[in-house]
């Protein structure tokens, strides 16, 4: 390069680098770097980095630097160009000249601007790692793409459990992993191009023991727990119908010693299956494995005579049975009545369960925007004349303002619940007469006095007469056949 001459005083030789933007280029390029350095070594000490984080340490943290370099040699290129066309004839008022007072104030303010600057860009990446970390973040700024799973989560059991100690939980390999997945997930958000809905089971969350068992662990829940399930008929009169249950965590039938539901989660013996759909909903094949002496059981379909691909088999956990733990969606069946049991929905319009059921699953509702007016019309089509309508309407919206998110595509429908049996196959993926061993018989703990004892059922004065042996399930809408399983007729919406 060659110095052209400058025009005033001091002919002295000035490198092209010695201009105000090139300074500026500089500050920021500094900052930046400066920036990247505190948020890697923050990403590499902490227990738990964050997957965002990874989004601002190595895309916006290089972005700035290279922005900043990248005035830095446009600053020269262009007082170049400057001092070859200009330098003879105008004076150079690019040039940070410290032998003039004026120009010299200026460069001490703009130095002390430019350190202020840099220690704000540290403050700022610290503040940055703690809001990456953040439920906020998680929920808020992806507002539109997690919306579903963070109103969700907000009713779960899990509502102050991070999402990052599930969904990233400790050690750096899953770190990593986390944060290849989490930049895609941000990429895939800002080009609006993520699937709807957010498709499920997560094939990279960890395995239980790596994050539920942080806090639970399968021995502690002890004995049975007691469940009652309050449910109203479609019937013009709403008739109340409840059952209390027992459902066996730890233990058999009466008298059947230790077992029970958590059995496969346990460390005795460990449960394989193969899903043919990548919802996990279709099991036509498992293996059991004593861990003492590596026997095993096999059961499996009569349709499925192959062997299943060694990569696709699955050892069974916590989250094949609780796969919902922070993010449920109850299906319409089961808000409505809860909401009558509460008492927020009047029992006194007649049909109310099955109208404000049907209102919630109108197939006309696809967006979340006039889902309210379309539940407002359709009551008031059918309760025009009753004083409860406008509260009614108002929950009926409520319900479904918090379950069902039809832009997202996020109900009840996508995401089943595997815990039970009644509106999805649940627990009947297996436990059902058609999986059979090598000696022809079918899983065992499939009757239906395996799982719970009903202990109590129907309404009023009934449900405190408690019977310890267990009574047979009285269905309400008559006896079942045998050939038919509960989710053929249920489905959360209108039973077929
Ligand atoms: C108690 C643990 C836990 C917490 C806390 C948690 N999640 Fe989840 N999340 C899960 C499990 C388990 C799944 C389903 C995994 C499966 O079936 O493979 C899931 C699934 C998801 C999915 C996929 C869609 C779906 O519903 O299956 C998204 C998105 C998600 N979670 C976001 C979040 C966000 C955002 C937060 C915090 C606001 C959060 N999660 C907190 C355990 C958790
Ligand atoms: C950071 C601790 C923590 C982690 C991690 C955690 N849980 Fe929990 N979980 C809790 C606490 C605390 C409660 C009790 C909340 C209450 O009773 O209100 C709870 C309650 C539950 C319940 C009973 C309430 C319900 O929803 O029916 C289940 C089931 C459960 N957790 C399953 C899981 C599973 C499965 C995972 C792993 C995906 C998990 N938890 C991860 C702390 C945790
Ligand atoms: C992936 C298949 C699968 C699913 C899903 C499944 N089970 Fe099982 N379950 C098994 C197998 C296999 C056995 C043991 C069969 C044997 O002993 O040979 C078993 C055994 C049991 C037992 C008896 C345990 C003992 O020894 O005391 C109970 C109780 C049970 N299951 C309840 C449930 C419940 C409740 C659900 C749903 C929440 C469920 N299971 C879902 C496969 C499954
Ligand atoms: C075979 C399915 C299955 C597996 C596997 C399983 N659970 Fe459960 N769990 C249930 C059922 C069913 C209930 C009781 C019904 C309910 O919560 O509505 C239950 C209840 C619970 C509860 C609530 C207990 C209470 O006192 O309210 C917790 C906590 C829990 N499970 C944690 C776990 C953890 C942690 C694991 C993994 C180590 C696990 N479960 C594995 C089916 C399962
Ligand atoms: C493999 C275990 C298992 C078997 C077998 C089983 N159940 Fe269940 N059942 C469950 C679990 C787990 C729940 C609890 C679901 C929940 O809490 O969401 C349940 C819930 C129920 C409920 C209450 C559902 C509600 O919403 O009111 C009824 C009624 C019921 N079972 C009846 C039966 C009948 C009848 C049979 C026999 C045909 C049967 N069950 C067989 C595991 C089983
Ligand atoms: C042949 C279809 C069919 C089968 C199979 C069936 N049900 Fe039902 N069930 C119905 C109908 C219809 C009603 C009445 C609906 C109403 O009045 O809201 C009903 C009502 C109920 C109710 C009370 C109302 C409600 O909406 O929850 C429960 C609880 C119930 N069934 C549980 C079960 C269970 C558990 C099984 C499996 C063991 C089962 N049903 C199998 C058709 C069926």
């Amino acid at each position: 390069m060659s110095e052209a001459p400058t025009a005033g005083s001091v002919p002295k030789a000035r490198s092209h680098f010695n201009n105000w933007i090139s300074a500026i280029g500089a500050v920021i390029a500094t900052g930046a770097l400066f920036s990247f350095a505190l948020l890697v070594w923050i990403d590499f000490t902490q227990d738990n980095p964050n997957p965002y984080l990874g989004l601002f340490t190595y895309i916006v943290a290089p972005g700035f630097l290279i922005v900043g370099l990248g005035l830095v040699f446009f600053g020269a290129w262009a007082q170049r160009r400057w001092s070859i066309k200009h330098a003879a004839t105008k004076p150079d008022k690019w040039r940070l000249d410290f032998t003039r007072p004026a120009q010299r104030r200026r460069i001490i303010a703009f130095g002390i601007g430019a350190l202020g600057f840099i220690m704000l860009s540290a403050f700022g990446s610290y503040q940055t790692y703690h809001y990456a970390e953040s439920v906020q973040f998680c929920g808020e700024v992806c507002h539109t793409a997690m919306n579903p799973e963070f109103v969700a989560y907000h009713r779960s059991a899990h509502a102050r459990v991070d999402c990052v100690d599930c969904h990233v939980g400790d050690g750096v390999k899953w770190a990593i992993k986390a944060k290849v997945n989490g930049t895609h997930q941000l990429i895939a958000y800002m080009r609006d191009n993520y699937n709807r809905p957010i498709e499920t089971p997560l094939a990279q969350i960890r395995p239980a023991e790596d994050i539920c068992a942080k806090c639970h662990w399968p021995e502690k829940e002890q004995g049975n727990v007691a469940r009652r399930y309050d449910h109203f008929l479609s019937d013009k009169a709403n008739t109340a119908y409840s059952l209390r249950m027992l459902l066996h965590l730890t233990e058999r039938k009466p008298g059947g010693g230790i077992g029970g539901i958590h059995w496969h989660a346990g460390k005795d013996e460990k449960v394989e299956y193969y899903a043919t759909d990548p919802d996990r909903q279709e099991i036509p094949w498992m293996r059991v494995t004593k861990v003492s002496d590596g026997s095993t059981r096999v059961y499996r379909t009569a349709e499925f005579t192959d062997e299943p691909p060694a990569g696709a088999i699955r050892t069974m956990d916590c989250m094949d049975c609780h796969n919902r733990p922070a993010h449920t969606f109850p299906a319409p069946n089961d808000s409505v009545e809860r909401a009558m049991a509460e008492g927020t929905i009047s029992r006194n319009l007649p049909n109310v369960k099955r109208e404000a059921v049907k209102a919630m699953v109108q197939p006309e509702i696809v967006t979340d925007a006039a889902a309210a007016g379309q539940i407002e019309a359709y009551l008031r089509k059918k309760y025009a004349e009753a004083a409860e309508t406008p509260a009614v309407t108002a929950e009926v919206q409520r319900l479904f303002a918090s379950t069902m998110f039809p832009e997202r595509k996020a109900d009840w429908r996508h995401y089943p619940d595997n815990r039970g049996h009644k509106d999805s196959v649940g627990c009947f993926r297996c436990h059902d007469d058609k999986h059979l061993n090598t000696a022809g018989k079918a899983v065992p703990s499939s009757d239906c006095a395996s799982c719970h004892t009903i202990i109590a059922q129907g309404q009023g004065p009934e449900l405190n007469q408690l019977d310890a042996r267990g009574l047979e399930f009285a269905h309400p809408d008559g006896e079942l056949t045998p050939d038919l399983i509960c989710s053929d007729c249920h489905n959360g919406g209108i039973q077929q």
